[in-house]
C-alpha cells in the first residue's frame, strides 16, 4: 500500500530523505474523508461539485503528490512541512510538489474550514472575532475584503485571511494551488499561516453558479464553519 510506503520506519529509506514534520498543521500524505456528506453543504454548495472536487481534483493532487515524492526519492513528509521549504526538496520535482502539494493542502484545510449551514457559530467569535473588528473594522467590511480578494483573483487560486509572523490578520490571495506558508514562493509581506481560504477555481462553483464567481463566494459564507477557523486562529497566535 502506498500508505505504508510513505510511512516506512526504515532508517536506510529515510536517510537524506525525510523532511521533518512541523507543528500543529501536520496533516497525511493520504486523503482523510470528507468531514460530512458531500450533500450536506447543500444548497449553498451542491453535492456534485462536491463530489468531483473531492473525488477527482483533491484525489489527483493527492495521487501527483505522491508520484512527485516518489521521482524525488522522499519516503515520509508532512505536506505541510514540504510546501513551507520547498527550496528543500529536488528541484525537478520542486513545481510538481508545489501545485500538488499546495493542491493537497489547501483542499484538506478548506473541507474543514466548510460545515453544514447552521451547525455551528454564526461568525467570528471570542479571540478571533475580536481580532477581525480591530483589524477590519466589523466583521461585514471583513467579509467584503476577503469576497473581493476571491473574486478578482484572475484565473484559478485562493482568497486567505492569513495570521502573520507578527500576529496580525491580513487578507491576501495566490494563484493556482500556492498557499501562504511558500516561503519563496509568495511574497514575504503576504506569507502567513492560513487561517481561513477560499477555493475560488472554477472547479469549486461551475456547475452551480457558471461563471457567476460572486454569487458562489456570497452563497459560501453560509457553510463557513467558524468553530474551525477560530481553533486555527487560536493555534497559530499561540504559535
Ligand atoms: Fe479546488
Amino acid at each position: 500500500m502506498k500508505r505504508r510506503a510513505f510511512f516506512s520506519t526504515s532508517t536506510a529509506a529515510l536517510a537524506g530523505s525525510l523532511i521533518v514534520p512541523a507543528r500543529s498543521h501536520a496533516l497525511d500524505l493520504t486523503q482523510a474523508p470528507l468531514p460530512y456528506a458531500p450533500e450536506a453543504l447543500e444548497p449553498h454548495i451542491d453535492a456534485l461539485t462536491m463530489n468531483i472536487h473531492f473525488g477527482k481534483h483533491h484525489a489527483a493532487y493527492v495521487k501527483n503528490l505522491d508520484g512527485a515524492l516518489k521521482a524525488a526519492g522522499i519516503d515520509k513528509a508532512d505536506p505541510v512541512a514540504l510546501i513551507s521549504d520547498l527550496k528543500a526538496v529536488p528541484e525537478a520535482q520542486r513545481t510538481a510538489i508545489r501545485n500538488n502539494g499546495g493542491g493537497h493542502v489547501n483542499h484538506t484545510w478548506f473541507w474543514k474550514w466548510m460545515a453544514p449551514a447552521g451547525s455551528g457559530p454564526k461568525g467570528p467569535e471570542g479571540k478571533l472575532g475580536a481580532a477581525i473588528q480591530n483589524t477590519f473594522t466589523s466583521i461585514d467590511d471583513f467579509k467584503k475584503i476577503f469576497g473581493e480578494a476571491g473574486a478578482k483573483r484572475f484565473g484559478s487560486g485562493w482568497a486567505w485571511l492569513i495570521a502573520t509572523k507578527d500576529g496580525r490578520l491580513k487578507v491576501t490571495s495566490t494563484p493556482n494551488q500556492d498557499n501562504p506558508l511558500m516561503k519563496g514562493v509568495v511574497e514575504d509581506e503576504n506569507l502567513g499561516t492560513p487561517i481561513l481560504g477560499l477555493d475560488v477555481w472554477e472547479h469549486a462553483y461551475y456547475l452551480k453558479y457558471q461563471n457567476k464567481r460572486p454569487d458562489y463566494i456570497a452563497a459560501w459564507w453560509n457553510v463557513v464553519n467558524w468553530a474551525e477557523v477560530t481553533k486555527q486562529y487560536e493555534a497559530a497566535v499561540k504559535g
